[in-house]
């Protein structure tokens, strides 16, 4: 079975911006813990590159839209490959391959009879690329994400007969699975009860966007055109690359991750426009929070950005990680707060984890020759069932796609195992030759905990769970399954530990 997750595709107005970063490192962790459990996985991201907003963007700065994509989209790429995303499938929706699956796709919605010439009347967001429901007539209407004018559009489009799906959305978004988390669900199956109304497709007096066949001065509604990527990326670059061939080798997408602002085309419009060319629908649709600064959504066109090329160069990504993956629940907004941020990384990574592995670490080598204990008894019984709970949770959690919570619990292990150190003091222990067996069960049970939380995190900070391991000499040193390496007990006895160097420096404040 293929798992197949998907982030938006981004407009290509600007580099990435932390929103964006932060949407598809949601998908990372999840792409990673599917792999860890063995799953098939195709991680789809990409950048949508047609419609207005990216063609004034060129013209502003008096380049082809062509050449201005060509070098956003290579400084997305080249980004991810800096945040650590270990995406599948890239796709843009300029090249070649994507234009030939939305002519593939268009004619089988043609043939369902789902295409109508029409007028379009309505006032419209660039920045969204969408027309706005119901704002009041006054010319200076404006679009309340981007806080910016709409613009009055009359002009002959295609349109999709969406009003036609009206029932088979009704069931699709009543679904218990289908929309998370459930308060938007609620909001779409709001809107879907007014009734549907049917969409305009084309664009006229647009040349950057795909031709559509048989109406030369029209080009598709970039919606239309982008929200198909999703299919056309399973196929690129493989031989076979047809629509059908895409659909066998990864379709229906089990999850979109996206953010909240574009659930509509995602529940709505999208399984419309798949049940038209007789394609499942995704499983799911999840529409993730936003990121805020002094609680407005952050984006270019408000020009309250955080630079996450400043935070990779900073902080590093696993420290960005870490605040928006364990601190945000999946869903809910998260404002980013830069003293804050410094806190959660030096309390949970760089004391609570950190320090655990680099004293227990020392005090091994330094009382066992450079080696983790020779000591038969394995088994604390209350770490022990503390560290199966965790993992019983955390796994749970994982699956309903709440790595905040998840995350918190391979926390509150790490808490608790400091508290066993402190407890047990080896370090007065050990002053006693009697104690000694007392030292080298504490030792490893502290260590042997310390292994599980590197393994519990590696969906999550592939880098600094990596970097755990290789402490402990257990990153990669065996054919066991991540589930087989997260039983107790499997750190070796008398086992040769590398020198500690701390896994992540302290943060200070601006
Ligand atoms: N191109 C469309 C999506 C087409 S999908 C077929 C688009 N692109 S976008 O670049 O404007 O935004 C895409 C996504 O970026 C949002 O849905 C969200 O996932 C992420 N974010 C953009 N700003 C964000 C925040 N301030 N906070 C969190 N995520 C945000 O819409």
């Amino acid at each position: 079975m293929t798992f197949t997750i998907t982030t938006p595709l981004y407009y290509v107005n600007d580099k990435p911006h932390l929103g964006s970063v932060y949407t598809t490192i949601i998908c990372d962790s999840i792409a990673r813990y599917k792999r860890l459990l063995g799953e098939k996985v195709i991680f789809i991201t990409g950048v949508d590159e047609h419609g207005l907003k990216i063609q004034r963007t060129a013209s502003e700065k008096k380049i082809s839209p062509q050449s201005h994509c060509d070098e956003v989209s290579y400084s997305f790429i080249e980004n991810w490959k800096k945040w650590e995303i270990s995406f599948d499938k890239f796709i843009r929706t300029s090249s070649k391959h994507h234009s030939k699956i939305v002519n593939e796709f268009y004619q089988k919605v043609i043939k369902s009879d789902d295409i109508y010439m029409g007028i379009q009347k309505g006032w419209y967001c660039v920045g969204c690329e969408e027309f706005k429901d119901n704002p009041d007539n006054s010319p200076l209407a404006q679009c309340p994400i981007h806080k910016k004018n709409l613009e009055w559009r009359d002009e002959e489009n295609l349109f999709f007969r969406l009003s036609k799906y009206q029932k088979q959305i009704e069931e699709i978004i009543n679904k218990e699975d289908f929309i998370e988390p459930k308060e938007r669900k609620n909001e779409i199956i709001n809107f879907v009860s007014k009734g549907l109304k049917d969409f305009s497709i084309s664009r006229t007096n647009l040349d950057w966007g795909i031709k559509v066949p048989d109406h030369n001065s029209h080009t598709f509604y970039v919606w239309f055109d982008a929200l198909l990527g999703y299919i056309s990326a399973i196929s690129m670059e493989e031989s076979k690359n047809t629509l059908e061939d895409s659909i066998v080798m990864g379709w229906p997408v089990n999850i979109h991750i996206i953010g909240k602002d574009i659930l509509r085309f995602h529940a709505i419009y999208w399984p419309a426009m798949l049940l038209s060319a007789g394609i499942s629908p995704p499983k799911k649709v999840f529409g993730h929070g936003f990121l805020t600064r002094e609680g407005q959504k952050m984006g270019k066109s408000l020009g309250n950005i955080l630079d996450p090329d400043i935070l990779l160069t900073k902080y590093g990504s696993e420290a960005v990680r870490w605040y928006l993956l364990k601190d945000i629940a999946l869903g809910n907004d998260g404002d980013f707060q830069n003293k804050r941020f410094v806190d959660i990384i030096n309390n949970d990574l760089a004391n609570t984890i950190g320090n655990l592995l680099n004293r227990s670490s020392s005090m091994s080598r330094k009382w066992f020759n450079n080696k983790t204990p020779n000591q038969e008894d394995k088994n604390n019984s209350k770490i022990k069932d503390y560290a199966n709970k965790t993992i019983d949770k955390y796994l749970a959690f994982f699956e309903k796609y709440k790595i905040d919570l998840a995350s918190n619990e391979i926390l509150k292990f790490a808490i608790f195992v400091n508290l066993y150190l402190n407890d047990n003091q080896p370090w007065t222990l050990i002053k006693d030759d009697k104690n000694i067996q007392d030292v080298k069960f504490i030792i490893y049970n502290v260590l042997e905990s310390c292994r599980i939380i590197g393994l519990l995190l590696q969906p999550i900070l592939p880098n600094l769970s990596c970097n755990i391991l290789i402490q402990l000499g257990q990153f990669n040193n065996d054919n066991k399954s991540w589930k087989e390496k997260l039983n107790w007990g499997l750190l070796p006895l008398n086992y040769e530990l590398p020198e500690p160097k701390p896994i992540i420096s302290k943060l200070d404040y601006d």
